[in-house]
């Protein structure tokens, strides 16, 4: 474990990276020990080569917006759950049909650090505070087990559908652990697949590997699109294919709404001959930070907000709505063979965006600092980086409001995609789905709720700012109802008080049984 004797000394110096030894003398045999493990482990002459490629790409993409190159996802290609209506029930038969032949698996991201929440623990085991405190890992495994149920009653066949959970260093022991402890939320265990994306050094603006103390290196997982190397080198395409896997959802494990494995998307994408697919939803406003889907060059990929001019997110088509309107959620299909053909052929002509940060270091003088402004950078790949190489490409539009509600922020006033936002989201779907199927709600003085609230009485932000009347609280479990189906038996005709909750064991008001 010489520096020296081993080669190391040297292979750093190469490197231009000697600076990680700085305080060797200092650290104690163990500290040594892990320094040295994790230096041994790291290639740098393709770290330096992505920091490289990563700052030319940064730079030369600062001066040049894409405006001129850009053109809307054609008609053609898109499917939409308000435009489409008529098709629905065929493209839902068809990912059904898949589903029950166990050719469909679902992949999660889940390898993110979750530094905006705060908390230090996987942000899948965060609980958002439902009236039955599930945790958003519970929720989605449970869904998997209805839409399972699903296809089975469709037809009388056994089926799985494998749940990929992509993790990092970070997260795979505590998520890991936490799957085991609760019984693999009724998946079997090995249906439940764990395994780790790629993690890389963060890097000051010369180049230099950061240092997070004297005897640990800064690193971080490699962004949701370092998903593209795990598969290949964490062996999951070849469990894809030992267990005949066709079509693959791909989701982050952040959205409380997200449909896993939603059979009208992959019915549609397999009905279009999709190699790859995006589901999307209503950009509406021209300001809003969210990347959209769209043409650029002829091929197809996510443009973010900051790479356009204002001029171009204002433009409107003839029916009024935003013409680049197609907003990116990270919520994507792929065919097998397209996934194999990313991870053999094209992943390694992939770039590494660059995001400056506020890196915790040690500076030369050995003291720990908590820079006020960025003072290097990460470097992430995005799962949206490969639609360039599809050959047939669609996109999906869904409502946002039943599908897409993202934790990512710690709870504060007026907060954006906070724990009250997520929860106000979910609670608010199943409030519809009881409406839908027949079922009413009374307040306490036994008067029918208006389906549509009035104003001032539940609805309006003021409401939902001040945590007052709405939104309704009535969560359904999954393994009650996938997408709203089913409830007709248990709510139609009837009026229930909030909080209403309906699961496996039956349907319960809180309030008035005083739980
Ligand atoms: P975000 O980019 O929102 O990051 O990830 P995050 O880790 O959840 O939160 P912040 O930015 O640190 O606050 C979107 C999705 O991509 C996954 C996340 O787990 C989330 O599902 N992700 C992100 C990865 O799987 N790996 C990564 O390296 C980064």
């Amino acid at each position: 474990m010489d520096p020296n004797t081993s080669g190391l000394e040297q292979k750093l110096a190469e490197a231009g990276q000697s600076h990680l030894l700085q305080f060797w003398k200092e650290l104690s045999p163990k500290e040594q020990q892990n320094l040295f493990q994790e230096l041994q482990g790291l290639d740098f002459q393709e770290i330096n080569g992505f920091f490289k490629n990563a700052m030319e790409t940064s730079s030369n993409s600062k001066h040049e917006k894409m405006d001129g190159r850009m053109e809307p996802v054609p008609r053609d290609v898109l499917g939409s759950v308000t435009r489409d209506r008529e098709s629905l029930k065929d493209w839902e038969v068809k990912g059904l049909d898949c589903i029950s032949q166990s050719k469909v698996a679902v992949l999660l991201l889940a390898g993110g650090q979750g530094t905006r929440l705060g908390v230090s623990y996987p942000k899948g085991m965060y609980n958002v505070g439902l009236p039955s405190h599930k945790t958003l890992f519970q929720i989605q495994a449970e869904r998997i087990v209805k839409l399972q149920q699903l296809a089975e009653q469709k037809t009388s066949v056994k089926c799985c559908i494998p749940w990929y959970i992509m993790t990092s260093g970070r997260t795979m022991d505590s998520t890991k652990d936490f799957f085991s402890q609760h019984q693999y939320f009724g998946l079997g265990k090995d249906n439940v697949v764990f395994f780790q994306q790629g993690m890389l050094p963060a890097m000051d603006y010369g180049g230099k590997i950061i240092l997070e103390n004297k005897g640990k290196l800064s690193m971080a997982p490699d962004g949701n699109g370092g998903l593209y190397r795990a598969l290949g080198n964490q062996g999951i395409l070849d469990d894809m294919q030992r267990r005949g896997v066709e079509f693959i959802h791909v989701y982050c494990v952040d959205n409380i709404l997200v449909k896993v494995a939603d059979p009208t998307f992959i019915g549609f994408c397999v009905q279009k001959g999709a190699d790859c697919g995006a589901k999307v939803v209503e950009k509406t406003n021209p300001t809003e930070a969210v990347g959209v889907v769209c043409k650029v060059d002829g091929l197809y990929q996510v443009v973010e907000y900051s790479e356009i001019t204002l001029a171009t997110a204002e433009k409107r088509s003839s029916d009024g709505r935003l013409m680049f309107n197609a907003g990116n959620v990270a919520n994507h299909f792929f065919s097998f063979s397209f996934l194999r053909d990313v991870v053999q052929k094209y992943e390694p002509q992939l770039q590494h965006h660059v995001a400056q940060k506020k890196i915790p270091c040690v500076n030369a003088e050995g003291q720990l600092i908590k820079p006020e402004k960025p003072n290097g950078i990460k470097m992430e790949k995005f799962v949206f980086d490969i639609f360039q190489f599809a050959k047939t490409f669609v996109v999906y539009e869904v409502l946002r409001e039943d599908e897409f509600s993202p934790l990512k922020n710690a709870d504060t006033q007026d907060g954006k995609d906070t724990p009250t936002t997520a929860r106000h989201a979910l609670m608010s779907l199943h409030h519809r789905w009881v409406l839908n199927a027949g079922g009413h709600f009374i307040d306490e003085n036994g008067r029918r709720v208006p389906a549509i609230p009035r104003d001032g009485a539940g609805g309006t932000d003021d409401n939902l700012k001040d945590g007052t009347d709405l939104p309704i609280k009535c969560e359904i479990s999954p393994l009650v109802s996938y997408a709203g189906e089913g409830l007709e038996a248990l709510v139609k005709g009837r009026e229930f008080q909030a909080t209403l909750m309906i699961d496996e064991r039956g349907v319960h008001e809180l309030v008035k049984n005083g739980v």
